[in-house]
């Protein structure tokens, strides 16, 4: 039990090479289900850079101990116990094979070696691969591996590992076996095998060299008909990568294997990457444009790891953000490229609006509690909860500020010299920083404090235009603000934050940037400050009228900035801003202050409205045929509700549900005759097409037709719905039409079109588990009222047959929408959603604690609710507390309630 003892604290300073080195693994499997049995021969010798340690310790969890030899005797001296094994007095140098035994089909875990669907599957970071065989399973051990797979050829004819493919025969018994050899040295998080009735889509291309490659995407058999983007997003991905950074593919062969039951979303393992099935499998009838996109991004994301994770990898998991915010980075420009090639701004910053939208929404509140910790953590208790908004997103934000600061080149220049340096090993995040400082002749140590700060910086600006002088001065301060406890002990000092700015003429026009001191205007209307102090003041010269400014263009830190735009400030930036994601901006700043302001009257009582002004400025972008239908959508689409609650000084989920309802209503009915118009202007007609001009035509429609469904009269939005729904011939616009119905219904309880597509669309998906997750997720997160609170629905479709707690897709798209996405019903007065929530976690916890810890996240905000709701969550944060077992849910429940 030593799981529910309290926890042992994991320290970065605390870090200690390994006493011993692994350089070769050969494994062995006899895959059966209840009963695998692994041999595994290695090659050990001592670190000569550790000290001296007498005993080896190797680690091991859920293993059944067979035996030992060393140098092919049998080792009496080693002692399995529950978090491994320990040889005694080993020699400096030997061969040693250990052999044990797991269960694979009781693991309920999804971390080390497991069943789904009847076939096997690994998932070994960061720690699953002790639950395979025990081993020194850090980032820093690194080897070459051999694999030999054995197993029944009628259940499992494909049999897959790491690297090429060495040989492959028949046994007896109606037995077969492969074996795989991986040439790079790797960590052992990187191991993967997959065994079972798998079909792949294949695709052979010549790399940049001019070598063969083969390229498989491995699905079950009635999935094929959905591989095609995952395998073009392959190509693209491998492409861009030599192009934009020179990486080429190193392996003859690249594999991606797609599973059903999987904790996140996919995993780079050495050549074999395994995806969760939401991230491969796509067509027009089953994938939204959502998908579609996610799909590129991740298969993006998991390839270009390949460099960036495996070629170079982590010292130690506080270093994860090297391999994760770089990667992340990296994926989110090839999104962009993809898109919008290197110069189509407006087509770039569509990608850059919604990365930032999930920045803000979700890294930003994980800083403001009690999981705040920086992009590179100082310690853990279970580091599967430290794969987080931080680590990931403003860990990738902190990437793309050396490329804000050195450019495009700059930061080529700075990539090209880590590999040189780090090519094969096991690297910090200090490294990374120091090839990008030495490639660009700079001294970054300032910027270390992106990787050791937590917290959101807030930045206020204070400007001053002297017309005589012709002289505008910009005045920047930094600091945190009042910052979660657990963030402020972090903070030090100032950060370097490159700080874009552009300056705006009354025509809408950029103005011509010339600071003091500098001889000439530059030709560029967007200059990147570097703000190093605390206060700091930029003068610019020769302004010839009074600006307004642009600040932090294109988002270039990930900060929150004050100054005091007034309305019709804001509107005139969202009408003329030359860069595309401050015009953006604008609005959700002009929104959010008005939904702010709204909700503070709605906790009150105090009756709504809104200004006409307001109304206008939406107007002027609804009819504005300039502007792509992509940016159209994301600039009419208001502040999510869970993001504005954080705003309020006291979070009131019904509040804001009220204020955000209101507004919508009000635009709806006050802009009626263009919604229609523009619902109708942005159909898209014949085949589907997956390119980014066809979906954001069919966003903005459907924006437009989530509009309508508010209207205070909806029969017409609902005839619409109805339409759309039947005639749909992809998934974007179907689901789009169901919630519009399911939305248009709510208020009068429910109606006979929405449950009648409901139903239509559960018989016409059944086959399909990844339609059927949205079936379950539409429902969840959909509008609810006092007749029907969601709650009711949602309990009663935890009955449903297709319902599975042991599925973490199916667990997340009910449980997690519920809980995560639909503030305002989760959040009842009456405590049922805490209740439920509370249920949900215990139950999880024994089965799956990586899936139960994030359920547990969904209440780590509570003490800045308000009172009522906070007792409700605290009360629920301590039944679970009482009775979880988990290392992984006892770190967050415990720092919660701290
Ligand atoms: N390294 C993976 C990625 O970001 C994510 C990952 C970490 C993961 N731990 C996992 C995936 C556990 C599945 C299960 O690409
Ligand atoms: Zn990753």
């Amino acid at each position: 039990m030593a799981d529910t003892a309290t926890p042992n604290v994991i320290r970065r300073a605390d870090y200690a090479p390994p006493a011993f080195l692994i350089d070769t693994v050969a494994l062995e499997f006899d895959l059966i289900p209840e009963r695998t049995v692994v041999r595994n021969t290695m090659r050990v010798r001592r670190n000569p850079d550790a000290s001296h340690a007498s005993n080896f310790e190797l680690m091991g969890e859920q293993l059944e101990f067979v035996n030992a030899t060393i140098d092919g005797a049998p080792f009496a001296q080693a002692h399995a116990h529950e978090h491994g094994l320990t040889l005694d007095n080993v020699p400096d140098s030997f061969e040693l094979t250990l052999t044990s035994i797991c269960n694979p089909a009781e693991n309920t875990t999804l971390s080390g070696l497991y069943v789904s669907g009847g076939n096997f599957f690994t998932q070994c970071e960061a720690e699953g691969f002790r639950r395979i065989t025990y081993f020194l399973d850090r980032p820093d051990v690194m080897a070459t591996f051999t694999v030999t797979l054995r197993a029944s050829k009628a259940d499992y004819p494909v049999l897959l590992s790491n690297g090429n493919l060495l040989e492959e025969g028949e046994l007896p018994d109606g037995r077969h076996f492969a074996r795989w050899e991986d040439p790079f040295r790797k960590p052992s998080y990187l191991f993967a095998l997959v065994a079972g009735k798998l079909v792949a889509l294949e695709e052979r291309v010549k790399s940049g060299s001019g070598k063969e490659k083969l390229l498989q995407v491995w699905v079950e058999p009635h999935d094929l008909d959905k591989t095609r983007h995952a395998m073009d997003s392959l190509i693209n991905s491998i492409r861009w990568d030599e192009s934009r950074f020179g990486l080429e593919l190193d392996l003859d062969r690249f594999m991606i294997v797609a599973v059903s039951d999987f904790n996140m979303g996919a995993m780079e393992n050495k050549g074999l990457n395994i995806f969760n099935t939401k991230y491969v499998l796509a067509n027009p009838e089953t994938a939204t444009d959502t998908d579609f996109a996610n799909i590129e991004a991740v298969v993006g994301h998991e390839y270009f790891h390949n460099w960036t994770g495996n070629r170079v990898t982590c010292r130690d998991w506080f270093q994860l953000s090297l391999k994760e915010g770089l990667t992340v980075f990296r994926d989110q420009e090839f999104s962009a490229d993809m898109a919008g090639g290197a110069t189509d701004e407006a087509a770039r910053a569509t990608k850059r609006i919604e990365d930032v939208r999930v920045l803000r929404q979700m890294q930003f509140a994980e800083d403001a509690g009690p999981m705040a910790h920086p992009v590179r953590p100082e310690s853990y208790v279970e580091i599967n909860n430290f794969y987080t908004m931080t680590v990931y997103e403003k860990g990738s934000e902190v990437v793309r500020m050396y490329q804000t600061l050195f450019g495009r080149d700059g930061f080529r220049k700075g990539m090209d010299l880590y590999f040189k340096r780090h090519d094969g090993q096991a690297v910090t995040c200090d490294d990374f920083r120091h090839a990008l400082a030495d490639a660009n002749g700079r001294d970054l140590a300032q910027f270390e404090r992106w990787y050791s700060q937590a917290g959101t910086p807030r930045v206020s600006v204070r400007t001053q235009y002297d017309a005589a002088q012709q002289r505008y001065s910009v005045t920047l301060t930094q600091g945190y603000g009042d910052t979660a406890p657990a963030a402020r002990e972090t903070q030090k000092g100032p950060l370097l934050i490159p700080f874009a700015i552009g300056l705006i003429g009354k025509d809408g026009h950029d103005l011509a940037l010339q600071l003091e001191g500098e001889t000439r205007a530059s030709e560029a209307t967007t200059r990147v400050l570097e703000f190093t102090q605390t206060e700091q003041t930029f003068t610019f010269v020769n302004v010839a009228q009074e600006p307004l400014p642009s600040l932090l263009r294109n988002f270039s830190a990930p900060v929150i900035v004050e100054y005091d735009y007034s309305a019709d400030q804001l509107a005139f930036l969202l009408a003329h801003d030359s860069d595309p994601f401050n015009r953006w901006e604008a609005g959700q700043r002009l929104a959010t202050r008005e939904l702010l302001t709204l909700a503070g009257r709605a906790a009150t009582g105090v009756p709504l409205q809104l200004d006409d002004s307001v109304v206008a400025a939406f107007a002027r972008v609804l009819t504005d045929e300039t502007l792509s239908p992509a940016f159209r959508e994301l600039a009419l689409m208001l502040p999510s509700e869970a993001y504005l609650a954080e705003q309020m000084a006291e979070s009131n989920p019904a509040a804001v549900h009220a204020a955000r309802q209101f507004v919508r209503k009000r635009l709806a009915n006050a802009l009626r005759a263009d919604w229609l118009a523009v619902y109708e202007k942005h159909r898209t007609p014949g085949a589907y097409e997956a390119t980014p001009e066809a979906s954001g035509h069919r966003a903005l429609k459907n924006l437009a037709l989530s509009y309508l469904a508010e209207l205070d009269d909806p029969a017409e939005a609902v005839r619409l719905a109805s339409a759309q729904y039947d005639a749909a011939n992809n998934m974007t616009d179907r689901s789009a039409a169901l919630s519009a119905l399911l939305n248009a219904s709510a208020a009068n309880g429910g109606s006979v079109e929405a449950q009648q597509a409901l139903d239509d669309f559960y018989r016409r998906f059944e086959k399909e588990p990844l339609v059927i997750d949205k079936w379950f997720a539409l429902q969840a997160t959909q509008r609810g009222s006092a007749q029907r609170p969601v709650i009711e629905i949602v309990r009663k479709l935890m009955a449903h047959p297709a319902f599975n707690l042991k599925n973490p897709n199916r667990a997340r798209s009910l449980i997690f929408s519920f809980c995560a996405a639909n503030p305002a019903q989760f959040h009842a007065e009456d405590g049922s959603g805490y209740a439920f929530w509370a249920e949900q976690v215990i139950a999880l916890d024994a089965i799956n604690p990586q899936v139960a810890a994030r359920l547990a996240r969904s209440l780590e905000l509570w003490r800045r609710f308000t009172p009522t709701l906070r007792d409700g969550m605290r009360a629920a944060l301590e039944k679970v507390a009482s009775q979880v077992k988990s290392r992984d849910v006892r770190e967050i429940v415990e720092k919660a309630l701290a």
